[in-house]
């Protein structure tokens, strides 16, 4: 049970809600330029270093009041006692009566957690050394494949979970894979996926890694019998144990699968899906950097883990990430929020967070069963800069929606190529100032009349050159792209998750809204092997079935 200074309140009806209520009418209208210039102090107040990674918050539509109106929010909802029950393994997935106890995996091994009177560190790290011992004999050459090569690809099969965590923390990590190994990751049931992936691999030094927590995921398992039917047309089914090893809480399924179970690696249903990179999900990880850079990125999350335990709210950087997300999505009714990475190794970054927020605070119904009369989770989207300046940014500067953008960069890259990374930074910088100035009438005027045109000609332009600015934006810069900072960049934003679906008062860890489409999806495959289609459909429905079993055969 929760300690009673947790409260499920309707965050809308406490009193610091009323209070930021007011806060916002005083505030609402005021421009970034203007708070920059009331409060002299602002970048002082609004901005930190934490470890490897300097954050400023002062391109927002807040001030220091702000965040001390979420800060006694936070105390009225009984936010430090959450966390410690987040920490300490209670069973705050209630929904499905179970600890969340992703921190446990990157946990130092001599600090017990008990769950249910075990204590499940010893477990923790009987399979890390699992990992790292299988990983070592991978690269060591001392598991070979069946003609005795040694294994060159890694192919991960997995989805959602079990895929985006590790394939964007292994695309992050480029400069750290170990020579000779060439990892890839394999998840859409759309055989367009895993096909042409075959079609170029060597069966011979090819070792499959099906991750799945369940074993009973449609596309994974799919796809994995497909693996496996490709597999043995070039090798004889004994030969698998060398080729498939699988990472998941079901003993029973992997072994009906036919998987070697000491190549099974374990996870625990205390480790959701969204947030099980850092358990045995994240073999493909080691095998693709090694068990040392794979640790550095334990121990940088466990630091954060430190750090959103340890520091007040005002300085606590996922905390103040959740505020600010709060602010503008319940009070400034913004819709999205835009992950903006100056980096290329993070271009799977904000495709993971989708799955990790948007499957994590995308609920409805509030923690006391009831449906929650005010917006919860918010869309969660972005594209590594620059890219994105020469897509979607002209909707950012111009467009009738306010985006509040996360900018995340590395000061030192991984290459020796200057001339592109102080571009790269150049344009991460600058644009967090245009988007806060904007560009007014008047700059634009003597703009045109320096280029000579004539007062008629700039009168017709003037309106669509005028930038109106005041965008909010949080910078994060980190000194360096490593598997500490990354581990710390990922816990970051999990823990923010946790305390933004705290505050809506939602369920974070459970995700009942998917699993209608799986089940609808297994009564709509039966029909269409049948032929069978159900009159239970709406017309719509049943006429897209006919109409697709209309083109088989032709
Ligand atoms: O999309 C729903 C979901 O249950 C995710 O939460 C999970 O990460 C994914 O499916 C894959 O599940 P599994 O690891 O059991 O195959």
């Amino acid at each position: 049970m929760q300690p009673s200074s947790i409260n499920n309140y309707d965050p809308t009806q406490t009193k610091s809600w009323k209070e930021l209520d007011l806060h916002f009418n005083e505030i609402k209208n005021q421009s970034l330029i203007d708070l920059f210039k009331e409060e002299p102090n602002r970048l002082a107040h609004l901005s930190f270093d934490e470890g490897n990674f300097y954050f400023d918050f002062s391109k927002n539509h807040l001030t220091k009041k702000t965040l001390s109106l979420f800060a006694s929010l936070a105390n009225e909802m009984g936010l430090s006692e959450a966390k410690k029950a987040l920490f300490q393994g209670q069973k705050i997935n209630k929904t499905e009566n179970r600890s969340v106890l992703h921190t446990a995996l990157r946990n130092p091994a001599d600090r017990p957690i008990i769950v249910e009177g075990e204590n499940i560190m010893p477990l923790v790290s009987e399979e890390l050394k699992k990992m790292k011992d299988f990983s070592i004999q991978l690269h060591q050459g001392e598991h070979l494949g069946y003609t005795s090569k040694k294994i060159q690809n890694i192919v991960n099969i997995g989805i959602g979970g079990s895929d985006l965590g590790p394939n964007m923390v292994c695309e992050a990590l480029k400069p750290y894979w170990i020579k000779g190994i060439q990892t890839y990751f394999v998840s859409n049931v759309d055989a367009s996926h895993i096909d042409p992936l075959l079609q170029k691999l060597d069966p011979a030094t090819t070792l499959f890694i099906i991750a799945s927590k369940t074993f009973t995921t449609q596309e994974t398992m799919t796809n994995a019998m497909t693996a496996r039917n490709w597999f043995i047309e070039h090798a004889s089914e004994q030969e698998i144990k060398k080729h498939f090893a699988a990472v998941s809480t079901n003993e029973e399924k992997v072994r009906e699968f036919g998987i070697d179970l000491q190549n099974m690696f374990k996870f625990w249903d205390w480790v959701g899906g969204r947030y099980s990179l850092w358990s045995s999900i994240g073999l493909s990880i080691v095998c693709t950097v090694g068990y040392d850079n794979f640790s550095k990125l334990l121990k940088g999350a466990q630091e954060m883990d430190d750090h959103f335990m340890q520091a007040p709210f005002e300085m606590n950087a996922p905390t103040l990430m959740a505020f600010i997300g709060v602010w503008y999505n319940n009070f400034f009714k913004t819709q999205t929020q835009a992950i903006l990475p100056y980096d290329q190794r993070l271009a799977y970054f904000s495709k993971y967070l989708q799955q990790a927020d948007m499957e994590s605070n995308g609920k409805s119904t509030d923690r006391n069963g009831d449906q929650v009369k005010y917006e919860t989770g918010q869309i969660i989207w972005g594209e590594p800069g620059t890219n994105g300046q020469h897509a979607f940014y002209q909707l950012i500067h111009q467009g009738t929606k306010m985006i509040p953008c996360d900018f995340i960069a590395a000061a030192l890259p991984a290459h020796d190529k200057m001339n592109h990374h102080d571009k790269l930074m150049a344009n991460f910088i600058a644009q967090t100032e245009a988007l806060m100035k904007g560009k007014d009438a008047a700059s634009v005027k003597s703009e045109l009349e320096q280029q000579g045109m004539s007062p008629e000609e700039i009168k017709a332009l003037l309106p669509f050159k005028v930038f109106d600015g005041n965008r909010p934006t949080s910078t994060l810069l980190m000194d360096k792209l490593s598997p500490e900072n990354l581990g710390g960049l990922i816990a970051l934003y999990e823990h923010k998750i946790f305390v933004q679906g705290f505050i809506w008062n939602v369920f974070s860890f459970d995700q009942w809204g998917v699993e209608l489409g799986k089940q609808l999806a297994g009564n709509i495959l039966d029909e269409i092997k049948t032929g069978d289609v159900h009159q239970s459909h709406d017309d719509s429905t049943r006429k897209m079935i006919r109409k697709y079993l209309s083109h088989q055969g032709s």
